[in-house]
C-alpha cells in the first residue's frame, strides 16, 4: 500500500513512522511547518497544498479536490494523518476506508482540535490516544487502538500532551505496519 501522510505541525509522528522504516510516497502540508523538514531529512518528498483561507470563505470541497489531485499525482493508496490541522470529510468519497488518523484523547470522548485542553478542563484522571479510520464524521470512524495515559497533578496542557504523543508515535506506528502486514485497514 502506497502511503501518503499528512501533517501540518512539528511532525514528530512523521518521524516517528519514516524512523520505524514505514515507506512514505509523500507528505503533504496545508502550511508551512515542521513536518516539511522531517520529511526533507528522510529524503521524502514533500508537498505544500495550502490553505489560504480561514473564515467562512475557505472553500472546503475545492480544498479537498486539491489534496486529493496532490495524492492521486503520488499514486497513494493509503492516507495517514499526522496531526493535519484541516478537517477534509470528502477524502472518503476517494479514500473510503483508506485513511487513518490520530487523535490526542480516548474518542468518543474530547474530539475535535483542542483535545488536550478539554480533557484537563473536564478534570478527567485519564485521557489517551486513538487510532481510527476516517470517516464523514469527524474522528468518529472504527477504532483500531487506543491506549490510556493518565493525567497527572500540575499538569499543563503542553505537559500532558507531550505524554500523550509518546505513546502516541509509538502506537500509530504499531497500527500502521499491521495494517501493512495485513493488507488491509480493519483487522
Ligand atoms: C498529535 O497529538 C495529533 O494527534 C494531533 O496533533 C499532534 C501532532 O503532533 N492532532 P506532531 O506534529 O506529529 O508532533
Amino acid at each position: 500500500m502506497r502511503i501518503g501522510v499528512l501533517a501540518s505541525g512539528g511532525g514528530t509522528n512523521l518521524d516517528a513512522i519514516l524512523s520505524a522504516g514505514i515507506p512514505v510516497e509523500v507528505v503533504i502540508v496545508d502550511r508551512p511547518c515542521g513536518a516539511t523538514t522531517v520529511a526533507a531529512r528522510h529524503g521524502v518528498v514533500a508537498e505544500l497544498v495550502e490553505r489560504t483561507e480561514w473564515g467562512a470563505s475557505f472553500d472546503r470541497d475545492l480544498y479537498t479536490e486539491r489534496l486529493v489531485k496532490t495524492l492521486q499525482a503520488h499514486a497513494v493508496e493509503l492516507v495517514v494523518m499526522a496531526g493535519f490541522g484541516t478537517v477534509v470529510p470528502r477524502i472518503v468519497d476517494t479514500y473510503p476506508g483508506q485513511v487513518l488518523n490520530t487523535h490526542p484523547a480516548l474518542l468518543p470522548a474530547f474530539k475535535g482540535w483542542h483535545a488536550v485542553r478539554e480533557a484537563l478542563d473536564a478534570g478527567v484522571k485519564i485521557t489517551g490516544v486513538t487510532i481510527h479510520v476516517v470517516t464523514e464524521e469527524v474522528d468518529a470512524g472504527p477504532i483500531l487502538a487506543q491506549e490510556a495515559v493518565p493525567v497527572l497533578a500540575g499538569d499543563t496542557e503542553e505537559i500532558l500532551h507531550e505524554r500523550i504523543k509518546n505513546v502516541e508515535r509509538r502506537l500509530y506506528t504499531e497500527t500502521i505496519k499491521a495494517v501493512l502486514d495485513r493488507g488491509s485497514v480493519l483487522p
